[in-house]
């Protein structure tokens, strides 16, 4: 078939039958989980160092200067992730007796006075400064099981290139964080660390993957985190802790280190390490560093005037598998739009793109890969294998996840690598992303929701598997997309939207972000929420 051919039908009534049996289920669902944690949570206690809320190009600024030491940040983030941790089981391991020797090397380094001030900024701009990543980015001599049992004791070699490259400009790594079995899941849990809570509200998920890098980025109990992001795992675990978190542009920023690790040329154009930060100004800086011989692909400091980009948003993908947006985030989408209009006489022209109604069968099939979900996380993948470990989960005696083990099976079936509906969906993705290139050419961003509503519950995720097709097509299309926090909903989770440019064009999603935080306050303190 010609793939511009493709035409899509009117939703047929087996998927509106569908899709009212899974709106009821939801619903009943919700009520369950209400009922189930009614008023429990626990509350994070506030931030007690200052120097935890400043952005971590400031905090740079200031240990350079000599008006905090390195092993100061050190010490007052230590003491918040002791703080919290017990509440928010984010960090899971730590590496503050090496990090601390490196903090006073970095203090000695700008006592010495054998560069400038000036010198140190370009030359190791991030010196002493305290980061975190997730547990499946390598990091030398720290533990990278990606949340599976069977990798309970591996223990990483070398550091992950992006890791290298950001401590080669100073930046100290203090510890990992938790993230979902095999990093495939939108809820953080695994059977070696278990599940990590959300700062604004411990009764829901953090997001996934890195789940427990936005969480402790959200607490202040690092300067800023790296995580990666291949169907939304940076930008939706920032949205559901109100930071902001950035995915590159395919091909920008190695993904070497990372595991799992893309297994085609294709997979790897979806992934991309990326930053996740609480404030705006630092992502670019951080992008910079990570790209290492790419950063000029970016043209990242060329001026960005804000007058000057077309905006296009859409508010829903009206696919029947996926709920609609929630109310909270439709108006504060509005409200952006009003805001660009009313600050700076654009007028967002509002898209309906059809084909992001098949993004989930888009992201699903072309994320098949030769080897399966259950050889990952099992010594053996079997569908009986599969079938006695679920029956083991039932009663907490496997080493995987419930999650882990219905995408064993899932995986099983469907779409197989190669065959016709995979070639029809390769195709899809083509027409897809041509049709964003033909839009956003090289000035051109696009508004959309990061995740169709506030962190769910615990759990919850089970009876909405699809929702995070909103960021996962993104992936796809290997566009650059960064999430930005836009306050509070109703219920006192975050809410925002990720701002989508064409292919390296990451400095426009990183002017849009700086200029939303300015507007809308960008991230705020759990405590204070
Ligand atoms: C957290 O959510 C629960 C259940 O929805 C709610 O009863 C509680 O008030 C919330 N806690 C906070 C701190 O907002
Ligand atoms: C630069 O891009 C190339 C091509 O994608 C990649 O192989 C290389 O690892 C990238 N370099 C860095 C520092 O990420
Ligand atoms: C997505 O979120 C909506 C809104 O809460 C929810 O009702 C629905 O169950 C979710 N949809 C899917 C497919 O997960």
């Amino acid at each position: 078939m010609n793939a511009t051919e493709i035409t899509y039908r009117p939703i047929s009534l087996k998927l509106k039958v569908m899709h009212v049996v899974r709106l009821t289920v939801a619903a009943i669902a919700r009520l369950f989980f209400r009922l189930y944690y009614g008023n429990e949570g626990e509350k994070v206690p506030p931030i007690t160092d200052d120097i935890l809320k400043e952005p971590a190009i400031e905090v740079a600024k200031k240990i350079r200067n000599k008006e905090i030491t390195s092993v100061e940040v050190l010490e007052a983030c230590i003491r918040r992730i002791k703080n919290v941790n017990s509440i928010l089981n984010c960090f899971v391991e730590d590496r503050f007796e090496l990090a601390m020797k490196e903090a006073r090397e970095a203090d000695e380094l700008i006592r010495s006075g054998t560069k400038t001030s000036e010198q140190l900024a370009s030359e190791k701009p991030f010196l002493g400064v305290p980061f975190t990543t997730k547990d499946c980015i390598s990091v030398k001599g720290l533990h990278q099981t990606a949340g599976v049992v069977l990798r309970k004791d591996f223990i990483a070699e070398e550091d992950a290139k992006a890791i290298s490259l950001v401590k080669e400009k100073g930046a100290i790594i203090i510890g990992l964080t938790n993230v979902p079995e095999l990093c495939m899941w939108w809820e953080t849990h695994n059977h070696i660390f278990g599940r990590t809570n959300n700062p604004y509200n411990t009764t829901r998920i953090v997001g996934g993957s890195s789940g427990g890098e936005a969480c402790l980025q959200a607490v202040g109990g690092s300067c800023f985190g790296i995580g990666s992001d291949i169907g939304g795992s940076i930008r939706m675990p920032a949205y559901f802790n109100g930071i902001f978190g950035h995915k590159p542009s395919k091909f920008v920023v190695s993904n070497h280190g990372q595991y799992p690790s893309p297994e085609s040329e294709l997979h790897d154009s979806f992934l991309s390490i990326g930053p996740m930060t609480r404030f705006a100004v630092d992502l670019k800086p951080i992008l910079k560093i990570l790209s290492g011989e790419n950063a000029s692909k970016l043209n990242l400091d060329e001026p960005v005037d804000i007058q000057k980009i077309k905006f296009f948003y859409q508010i829903s993908n009206d696919a029947p598998t996926v709920d609609a947006v929630d109310v909270d985030i439709i108006t504060a989408m509005k409200t952006v739009v009003e805001y660009l209009k009313v600050q700076h006489q654009i007028t967002a022209e509002e898209k309906k793109i059809k084909q992001l109604q098949k993004s989930i069968a888009i992201w699903l099939s072309t994320m098949k890969s030769e080897k399966l979900f259950g050889e990952f996380i099992m010594t053996k993948d079997t569908v009986a294998l599969i079938l006695l470990e679920t029956v083991k989960n039932l009663f907490g005696l496997s080493g995987n996840t419930f999650i882990g083990l219905v995408t064993s099976l899932i995986d099983h079936g469907g779409v197989s690598v190669g065959d016709e509906r995979y070639h029809h969906y390769l195709k899809s993705r083509e027409n897809l992303e041509k049709t964003f290139t033909d839009m956003l050419g090289d000035n051109g961003v696009f508004l959309y929701p990061t995740h169709p509503t506030p962190a769910p519950y615990h759990n919850e995720p089970i009876v909405k598997p699809f929702n995070f097709s909103y960021t996962a097509i993104i992936n796809s299309l290997g566009l650059p997309a960064t999430t930005i926090p836009l306050g509070l909903s109703k219920e006192g989770l975050p809410i925002g939207l990720q701002v989508v440019a064409n292919h390296n064009q990451d400095r426009l999603c990183l002017a849009v972000a700086e200029e939303l935080e300015k507007a809308f306050g960008g991230w705020i303190e759990p405590q204070k929420a």
